[in-house]
């Protein structure tokens, strides 16, 4: 094996770069890949992470040494692992094995292009909800959209109402993970925050519970089907069931939510580019369908281009199983891997004018020639997004019923970003919507 170590930024004894990770965690990344290259030592929160930020290495991380890697856990029961337990994305081995054949099913083929009607109904419902001149919390009412969606596709059973319980209750779940000194309390101390937590959390496994009465004696292919049949054949128990419900209600909405967020944001502010968005939409017979989304171009490299800048899953990690060699770095048994998407996606390498959107770069020259894994808002490998063409479909229909009807602008003129599971806006994304 290779000996040479990573080399990364000094830090205190016992935290390390902690206090700074915790500072400005995309910051800090940037700074790491910068001035350490493709492969650096950090510190997340007192484990020593070794950030990679070479597309090629990323590949051979997760893609062809995948057998060799695991989902980390960052301690038992803590974070993310604790709050999805043995849900798709953070199991590992056999359970995940076994749930990701058996769910497959519904995120593929003709099982996707079933739930364009559902997710335009919501849309349509969504748009309905507006007037001529309101300023909304677009991030706020794009949250409560998607996760209608994801309940009614994927669960196959309806919120009713519930929405805003289900949205306030993740918000504080999401708040867990702010970053800051606060991250280093263990969950069990009943700070403030911990104690929300815990409660946000109850409420949600309230709110599972109610969508799985709804759901008795209906039959069906959806996700929440394919488990109860699981469980009756004693293939899952009670605690996988409801892990792998919360992990479908979370990963199934947060980060489309955000794409769509981030595209009306960006779209508002690029008065060219909202041109041919609008082009593209009015062009459509009528509300979009199943038919029209190989034809929605220009927002497929809108979508695109909005989470190369702003990757809701802004890194991913992993765990070495064995001992592995990246770029000629000694990576021993136990080691942490990360690979930022914040970082990679703005390598002037591969991107020129990184800090620019252009969705015009998307052509299918640059698509062709850009090496694999410069751009992975999805991950890839093995454990790459179930709902990957899910989110892409949702987001074109999305953005193309509202689109034909209305135009965004921006009322909160700026962003900061906070990077918590995934990369949130730090407070209300307040637009004016107009009749077009
Ligand atoms: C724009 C939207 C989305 C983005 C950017 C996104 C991103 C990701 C990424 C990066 C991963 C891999 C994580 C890793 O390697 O550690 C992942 C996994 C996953 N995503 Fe998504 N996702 C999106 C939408 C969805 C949707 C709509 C669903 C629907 C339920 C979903 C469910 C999942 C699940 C279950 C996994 C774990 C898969 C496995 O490990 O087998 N995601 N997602």
């Amino acid at each position: 094996m290779a000996n040479r170590v990573p080399s990364g930024p000094p830090g205190l004894p016992v935290v390390g770069t902690s206090l700074q990770y915790a500072d400005d965690p995309l910051g800090f990344m940037e700074r790491a890949a910068r001035e350490f290259g493709d492969v650096a030592s950090i510190d997340v929160y007192g484990q020593e992470v070794y950030q990679v930020v070479d597309p090629d290495v990323v590949r051979r991380v997760l893609v062809e040494n995948a057998d060799d890697y695991r989902k980390p856990t960052f301690g038992e029961d803590e974070g993310l692992a604790g709050l999805l337990g043995d849900g798709l994305l953070t199991s590992n081995g056999d359970v995940w094995r076994r749930q990701r054949s058996a769910l497959q099913p519904a995120f593929f083929g003709e099982r996707l292009n079933a739930y364009a009607d559902e997710m335009v109904a919501n849309a349509e419902r969504t748009g309905a909800s507006w007037s001529d001149g309101d300023v909304l919390d677009v991030h706020a009412e794009m949250s409560e959209l998607t996760l209608r969606i994801v309940v009614e596709t994927l669960l196959g059973v309806e919120l009713d109402g519930m929405e805003r319980v289900v949205r306030d209750a993740l918000l504080n779940v999401g708040e867990r993970f702010r970053p800051g000194p606060q991250a280093f309390v263990p969950e069990e101390v009943p700070t403030p925050r911990n104690l929300q937590y815990r409660r946000s959390v109850e409420r949600l496994e309230r709110v599972l519970r109610e969508l799985r009465r709804q759901h008795e004696g209906r039959e069906g292919d959806d996700v929440l089907a394919i488990l109860l049949r699981m469980r009756d054949q004693d293939e899952v128990d009670e605690d996988v069931l409801r892990d792998e419900m919360m992990t479908m209600l979370l990963a199934g909405h947060d980060t489309t939510a955000l794409t769509l967020t981030y595209v009306w944001w960006l779209v508002a502010d690029h008065p060219a580019v909202e041109r041919k968005f609008h082009e593209e939409v009015d062009a459509l017979d009528g509300p979009p369908t199943a038919d029209d989304l190989a034809e929605l171009d220009y927002l497929e490299n809108i979508v695109t281009e909005a989470m190369r800048l702003y990757p809701p899953a802004y890194v991913v990690y992993r765990e070495a199983t064995v001992d592995d060699e990246l770029a000629g770095f000694r990576i021993p048994q136990g080691s942490v891997v990360s690979m930022p998407q914040w970082v990679v996606h703005r390598d002037r390498r591969w991107f020129d004018d990184p800090e620019t959107f252009r969705p015009e770069r998307w052509t299918d020259e640059f698509r062709r020639d850009l090496p694999p894994f410069a751009y992975f808002p999805f991950g890839g490998g093995p454990r790459k997004c179930i709902g990957d063409g899910f989110a892409m479909r949702e987001a074109k229909l999305v953005l193309a019923t509202l689109g034909r009807r209305y135009e965004l602008d921006r009322v909160t003129e700026d962003v900061d970003l906070v990077p918590l599971v995934t990369l949130h806006p730090d407070g209300p994304v307040e637009m004016r919507v107009t009749e077009r």
